[in-house]
């Protein structure tokens, strides 16, 4: 069942969704070469905790980390070590998620490491518009295939491949609720959106082909099957008679 949320229960939001916000901006400002991936991992945690949050993602079917860390040609869903470094030239996905008084926050981003190509520097700047793009969509009326047509159809205009095995979702007091938000679909298609329906919407854009292989061993880390980058991008966004809201904003 989708869920509806009251004005009062989206403004309950806020907080979870400051929080996140707040988190994956001060861990995208540890981005450098040379730190780990458990560094920024344990700063998030701390700062979560400090806040009185909780991690949304430790814990959540057995992931063992507060964040996700995902370089180069690994779409999601990367666990965080202190044996992965970033190096210059990298681009790594971070997401971040926060529960407080039991509402659940979700973001990411895609930083760059140090001096990264052009070519990496578009994919950044063009999976964050298609966000965008997708976000401009969430309003009352329209359907989530409108989301997802505008989020795919911005991306293949640069001739990227957009991923479809994993979508964005219905979020709340839990962190995946109905109905999915892919990133790929046709106008007027898919579950009519309310005013009250709070969704993530997480493009997972890649250089080359939408293909995705994995996870294997470590049961998490989704990568490329072509091994090129990809980059990641999602905001919590509520649908409200004003029009979209985005919750994980400072
Ligand atoms: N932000 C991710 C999502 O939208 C959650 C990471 S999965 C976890 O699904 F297991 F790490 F929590
Ligand atoms: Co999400």
């Amino acid at each position: 069942m989708i869920q509806i949320k009251t004005p009062e229960e989206i403004a309950a939001m806020r907080p979870c969704g400051r929080l996140s916000a707040r988190v994956l901006r001060k861990v995208g400002e540890l981005v450098r070469p040379g730190v780990s991936t458990y560094e920024l991992d344990r700063f998030a945690y701390d700062l979560i905790n400090l806040e009185g949050g909780t991690p949304a993602f430790l814990g959540y079917n057995g992931y063992p980390a507060s964040i996700c860390t995902s370089i180069n040609d690994q779409i999601v869903h990367g666990i965080p070590s202190p044996d992965v470094v970033l190096y210059e030239g990298d681009i790594v996905s971070i997401d971040v998620g926060a529960v407080v008084d039991g509402w659940v926050g979700d973001n990411a981003a895609t930083f760059a490491v140090g001096e990264v190509s052009a070519e990496l520097r578009q994919l950044i700047e063009v999976t964050e518009a298609s966000m965008w793009e997708g976000i401009g969509q969430a309003m009352a009326n329209a359907h989530v295939g409108d989301i997802s047509f505008a989020v795919q159809s911005y991306a293949e205009s640069y001739g990227y491949g957009v991923v479809y095995e994993y979508t964005g979702h219905g979020i709340g007091r839990k962190m995946h609720e109905e109905p999915n938000i892919p990133n790929f679909g046709r106008r007027g298609e898919g579950p009519l959106l309310r005013e009250g329906m709070v969704i993530a919407i997480e493009p997972m854009i890649n250089l080359g082909t939408a293909d995705t292989r994995g996870p294997y061993a470590d049961k998490w880390t989704v990568f490329t099957a072509d091994r090129k980058p990809s980059a990641h991008f999602e905001k919590t966004v509520a649908i409200t008679a004003e029009g979209p809201v985005v919750i994980t904003e400072e």
